[in-house]
């Protein structure tokens, strides 16, 4: 809709305005989109063609920038001024077919979890690790009995390199505390071991790609039993589609040849942060983890 000024009063236009506001408008727009994808386009190209050097003309200086007086011919600044480093631009990719099997093949090949840890820090398959301050591993003890899976690093988490290291972190070691044990007998880590910006969920491809390392870590590892977290690991690992909400509490069990281990899918730590009246639901599943794990051995 358009609106003149010039046909209607003062009034009316704050009227407009006000309406407006309370119908939610925040920001004015141009009556004609713009593509800002083509201006931005056009800059580069314009800045790019201000940096080109002027090919050398033969005889004479044609083409050469002048000099200033008292200053050495073919020393004036813009020929002295080196050509600025090109910019490391991060090889971002759409992941295919080989992008998968490269990630399954370098899981597969790690013994240890030592070697499993390198390979991932070497791994540049995922396009997360472009955005990412660090590679999140794993935190605990690798020997104990329970290993914890959540989804994907936080804020706090990539600053560190150490998983659950912010408030959902902290809110988990009450958890624990409650039970008993401690980061010294759980193991922790997380299906995604990049940030994804933004803390926005991780992407179907991001999930297929980092799996196969879950899974070797899993294998690797070989709890006793797991703690899953969220939807990310349950859905990922279990390929249970239906959501945490109506999964937890019940035990299931991860399966692959060689490995049969019971798995708890609970609520997540940083869910509870938000949702503290679904705490309970969270205790009774720990109480159940507690009582199948029994006792040390
Ligand atoms: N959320 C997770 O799932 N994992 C972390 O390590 C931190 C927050």
């Amino acid at each position: 809709m358009s609106f003149s000024t010039e046909q209607s009063d003062a009034g009316a236009f704050e009227a407009l305005m006000l309406f407006y506001a309370d119908a939610g408008v925040e920001t004015l727009l141009e009556a004609h989109p713009v593509d800002r994808f083509a201006e931005s386009q056009e800059e580069a190209r314009k800045r790019q063609a201000a940096r080109a050097v002027p090919p050398k003309q033969a005889g004479g200086n044609a083409g050469q920038v002048p000099h200033r007086a008292g200053q050495e011919p073919g020393r004036n600044r813009t020929e002295q001024r080196p050509a600025p480093p090109p910019v490391a631009v991060p090889q971002m990719t759409v992941p295919d077919a080989a992008a998968f099997e490269d990630a399954r093949a370098t899981a597969s090949a790690a013994n240890t979890i030592e070697e499993l840890q390198a390979a991932l820090e070497r791994f540049s398959g995922c396009n997360l690790k472009h955005s990412a301050r660090n590679t999140v591993f794993a935190d605990g003890n690798p020997e104990a009995r329970l290993m914890i899976i959540g989804e994907a690093p936080d804020r706090d988490e990539d600053l560190q390199g150490t998983p659950f290291a912010g408030r959902a972190g902290q809110l988990l070691d009450r958890m624990l505390a409650a039970i008993g044990l401690d980061r010294t007998s759980a193991y922790l880590t997380n299906v995604i071991f990049w940030r994804p910006p933004g803390n926005r969920p991780p992407t179907p491809h991001e999930i297929e790609l980092c799996r196969p390392f879950a899974e070797r870590h899993i294998e690797l590892v070989k709890p006793e039993m797991l703690l899953f977290f969220g939807n990310v690991p349950t859905k990922a690992l279990i390929a249970n589609e239906r959501g945490i909400l109506s999964v937890r509490g019940k035990f299931q069990t991860y399966e692959r040849p060689g490995l049969s281990i019971p798995v708890m899918p609970s609520l997540h730590p940083a869910h509870l942060l938000k949702s503290p009246a679904q705490k309970k639901l969270a205790w009774a599943d720990l109480l159940a983890v507690s009582e199948k794990l029994g006792p040390a051995a």
